[in-house]
């Protein structure tokens, strides 16, 4: 039995294609091991949805800077359901940032590279005392390059696919399963294909494909591997 307190405390990254329960996973790690868990996705997906909201003009760096110089992004933890939410100028979005039409808009907003450096400085500071599982695209690449696990996720596309329907399906019953394919292999592309830290697998990163593994597995292996790195 490992004493988790006492050992070394770490970063750990969790970077992957859309829709392979990176989110899920680097939470249930971060429950088990005491750390903070932070979805980096859904600071995208905030300052998306205000840039929608506002009708922010992407063409334009004035109207981008001036717009993220009005937004504040905090994390508070809801005792309810265990999640630690996102909250864009103090208003709980977690919920919101999940809709289509944010989804449809995301890759191309967090492919703008001031955007990039407003979310990276954040998640920088979060990250700044360690015991972190932080869930993303360019974690272990661009945030924390010196993080001590890096985990790079993957799966089958039919798989991802059908696990994001699922999940969708019971606030949207009308959403049809090639719409959620279709966005998420526009935004794997735009992901992996844009120019300033695009999606790709650090090379110190374990991969974990979750095709054919339960959540029990997959987290099994992870916790394994997480304290192998805290014990040094
Ligand atoms: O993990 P997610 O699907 O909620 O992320 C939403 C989008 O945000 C994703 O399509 C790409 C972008 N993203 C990113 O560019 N860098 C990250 N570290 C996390 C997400």
């Amino acid at each position: 039995m490992h004493d988790i307190a006492a050992m070394k405390k770490i970063i750990i990254t969790v970077d992957g294609w859309s829709s392979c329960g990176k989110s899920t996973m680097a939470r249930q790690m971060a429950k088990e091991l005491n750390y903070i868990f932070i979805d980096s996705g859904a600071m995208y997906r905030a300052i998306t949805l205000y840039f929608i909201r506002n009708q922010i003009d992407l063409a334009s760096k004035i109207s981008i800077n001036h717009a993220l110089g009005n937004i504040t992004l905090s994390f508070g933890f809801n005792p309810m359901n265990g999640n630690n939410e996102i909250f864009l100028n103090g208003e709980n979005v977690e919920a919101l940032i999940r809709d289509m039409s944010v989804a449809s808009k995301v890759s191309e907003v967090a492919a703008i590279k001031e955007v990039r450096d407003f979310a990276v400085a954040q998640q920088r500071l979060i990250g700044r005392n360690k015991g972190i599982v932080m869930d993303g695209r360019d974690i272990g690449t661009a945030v924390f390059p010196e993080a001590e696990l890096k985990i790079f996720m993957t799966a089958d596309v039919d798989v991802r696919v059908a696990r994001r329907y699922k999940e969708l399906v019971l606030t949207n019953p009308n959403i049809m399963i090639e719409a959620v394919k279709e966005n998420l292999e526009t935004r794997d592309y735009a992901d992996s294909n844009r120019e300033f830290s695009p999606l790709r697998k650090a090379d110190d990163a374990i991969v974990l494909d979750n095709s054919r593994l339960t959540a029990d597995e997959q987290l099994a292996l992870a916790l394994t591997w997480a304290k192998e790195c805290m014990n040094g």
